[in-house]
Parts: structure tokens; C-alpha cells; sequence
């Protein structure tokens, strides 16, 4: 078994060799984000014995509060992406604002987008937590880089990924040619491929959304959710399961492994904002991924990735997972509006 093991170095090179799809900047890249999310898993893994659990004190752009680990992780993917060159800039849902690559570095083409702690209220119960990421292209037409160089629809992603802090740690890819696993080998320290060609089956009998939320919802989504949960003589036909884990990783990962359906839709706790999640650092990334594995992922209204962003820390409704379920939610929406 260990003699066949194909490691992520070999994995890339061999894509990049065969399919041309994967330029030496964007490897680069996608090896250091790798190597940044095992140090991020060895902090996570500590917790209490490496005082990394618990509030920082302080507070995000979105008015979250930030414990220890969203911060620790968003430095470690700081230090490691800035020297490489691979990079122009960084965003992420823990900085107010783009970090440009210092003078002192080289300057490269690509655009790199984290969440850099998914899952924040299970660190500190010891449940699954992940990061997030996606890549952009900086358009080559002038010199410097701005916020507004970041607001580009998810389509244009060239590649995106998580990595899930679980029973395993895994490490989930696309650059848009199908999805890939990659689990850690603590021992060896080296990450190796465990599934290629991942597929998200259309359709499903398991769907995940924070039921308290439920007096909050638009008709639509009560509307699915009610014919879920009549079970076998309701209008599905079918009884269905449901799972709620609360970090987006974790559900996600569960979805391209057996399939399902996610949903964080808009409620009416915060009408003005158009969900809970944010577009460039959370459902840009799933979507495409989510996609890649034959999935569909829209806000309710059209594709998510064909979104065009007017803000760096934009928020989207969410419904990803299962093709068929997908469009069933999506349907009730366009019916409604
Ligand atoms: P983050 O920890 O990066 O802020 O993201 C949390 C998100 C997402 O992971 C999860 O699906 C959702 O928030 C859970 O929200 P509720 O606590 O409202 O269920
Ligand atoms: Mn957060
Ligand atoms: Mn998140
Ligand atoms: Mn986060």
C-alpha cells in the first residue's frame, strides 16, 4: 500500500505534466497553503496543552469575535504565502482590509482568499473545523493591486480547496479539472492522495440547515423544509435525515462524500444582509468545488459563482449539494419571486 501512496508534490506534477493545468506559480501556491494547513492541524490538535483555545479579545470586520485559533491560523497563512512570490495579495475574513505582499518579496500574478478558521464555535468542543480557499487571477493589465482587483465573480476562480481538521485531517482540491483528496500522514508528515474524480450523487435523502432559524425563513425554504420533514406520504416521497455540524468544512465535506444537501439561507433575524455567509471566502470556494463533483450551488435567485462581487466581505445565501435537491430549492425561489 505505502509503495503506491502518490504524494501531493507528485500528485501536482503529474497533472501539470499531463493536462498543462497547474503553471508553477499556482503548485507553489497550492504546496504552501498545504504546508500552512498542517501547521494550522499540529496548533488545533494541541488545544488546551498549546493554549490556543478560547476569545482573543477582539473583534472582526464583520462583528464577530475572534478566538485564538481564526487568529493564529490567518498569521500562519500570512507567513507562509508572503515570501514565495507566488502571490500579488491576500484577503481573508479575519483582516478589515487586502494584505498587500510586502516590498521586500517578490510580487506574483496570483490572488489568494482564506477563511482562515472555519467552524469557530466547535474549537473549544473539540468538533471538525477546516479552512477555506480560493485562488484568483490579478488581471495583467496594470501594475499594483487593490481591493478592486479581488472582485471578481467565482467563476473566474483558478483554483479553490479546504482543508478539514477532523478525525483526519484531509485536504479537498480543485483547479477546475474534478475534485481530489488528500489526507495527512501525521508519521511522515506528507499528505497523500485518498480519492480522485469525486462525485456528489444529484440526488440525496440528507439535508443540513440550522433548524432554531426556521421562523426566521422566506417561504421557500420553509416550504422544502416542511416537505422533508412529511416524510414518505408528503409530497417527497421520501423520509429524509439531517445533519447540522455548524462548520461549513465539515458539512460540505460530508456532501462530497455522500452526498446531501446545505443550507444557509437568508433569514429575517438580519434583513438587510443576504445571508450569513461571506461570497469570496466561503461560498465561492464550496461552489466551485461543490460543482466540480457535479453538484449545483446557488443563493436561491442564480449560480453562485456567477455572483459578481461589490465588496470584499460580501454575504450570500447558500444552497449547495445534491444537483436534484439543489434545484428543487432553487425552483420554489424563482416560483416565488
Ligand atoms: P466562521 O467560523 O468562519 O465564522 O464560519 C461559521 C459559519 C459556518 O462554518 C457554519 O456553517 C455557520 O457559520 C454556522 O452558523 P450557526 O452557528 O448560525 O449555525
Ligand atoms: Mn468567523
Ligand atoms: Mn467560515
Ligand atoms: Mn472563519
Amino acid at each position: 500500500m505505502s509503495s503506491k501512496r502518490v504524494s501531493l508534490t507528485q500528485y501536482l506534477v503529474e497533472q501539470q505534466r499531463e493536462h498543462d493545468n497547474i503553471p508553477a506559480q499556482l503548485r507553489l501556491l497550492i504546496e504552501v497553503v498545504a504546508r500552512a494547513c498542517k501547521r494550522i492541524a499540529i496548533a488545533v490538535n494541541k488545544g488546551a496543552l498549546g493554549e490556543v483555545l478560547g476569545t482573543a479579545g477582539s473583534e472582526n470586520v464583520q462583528g464577530e469575535v475572534q478566538k485564538k485559533l481564526d487568529i493564529i491560523s490567518n498569521e500562519v497563512l500570512i507567513e507562509a504565502n508572503e515570501w514565495g512570490g507566488h502571490l500579488a495579495a491576500m484577503a481573508s475574513e479575519e483582516m478589515d482590509e487586502i494584505h498587500i505582499i510586502p516590498n521586500r518579496y517578490p510580487q506574483g500574478e496570483f490572488l489568494l482568499l482564506f477563511d482562515p478558521l472555519d467552524g469557530s464555535s466547535n474549537i473549544d468542543v473539540n468538533v471538525s473545523i477546516g479552512t477555506i480557499f480560493s485562488v484568483l487571477k490579478k488581471g495583467a493589465d496594470h501594475e499594483g493591486v487593490s481591493e478592486a482587483d479581488f472582485l471578481q465573480p467565482g467563476k473566474s476562480q483558478v483554483a479553490a480547496g479546504y482543508c478539514v481538521y477532523g478525525p483526519q485531517t484531509t485536504l479537498v482540491l480543485t483547479v477546475g479539472a474534478g475534485v481530489v483528496m488528500f489526507t495527512l500522514d501525521r508519521e511522515l508528515g506528507g499528505w497523500f492522495l485518498i480519492e480522485e474524480n469525486v462525485q456528489i450523487p444529484a440526488d440525496t435523502k440528507e439535508f443540513a440547515i440550522n433548524m432554531s432559524n426556521m421562523r426566521h425563513w422566506d417561504a421557500p425554504v420553509k416550504r422544502y423544509i416542511d416537505e422533508c420533514l412529511a416524510g414518505t406520504t408528503g409530497p417527497r416521497g421520501k423520509d429524509f435525515n439531517m445533519r447540522w455540524i455548524a462548520s461549513m468544512v465539515a458539512d460540505v465535506h460530508r456532501i462530497l462524500c455522500r452526498g446531501g444537501i446545505f443550507m444557509y439561507p437568508w433569514d429575517a433575524r438580519e434583513p438587510a444582509k443576504p445571508g450569513k455567509l461571506r461570497l469570496m471566502y466561503e461560498a465561492n470556494p464550496m461552489a466551485f468545488l461543490v460543482e466540480q463533483a457535479g453538484g449545483a450551488a446557488t443563493n436561491g435567485q442564480q449560480r453562485i459563482m456567477d455572483i459578481q462581487p461589490s465588496k470584499l466581505h460580501e454575504r450570500v445565501s447558500v444552497i449547495l449539494g445534491s444537483k436534484n435537491e439543489v434545484d428543487v430549492v432553487t425552483g420554489y425561489h424563482l416560483e416565488a419571486a
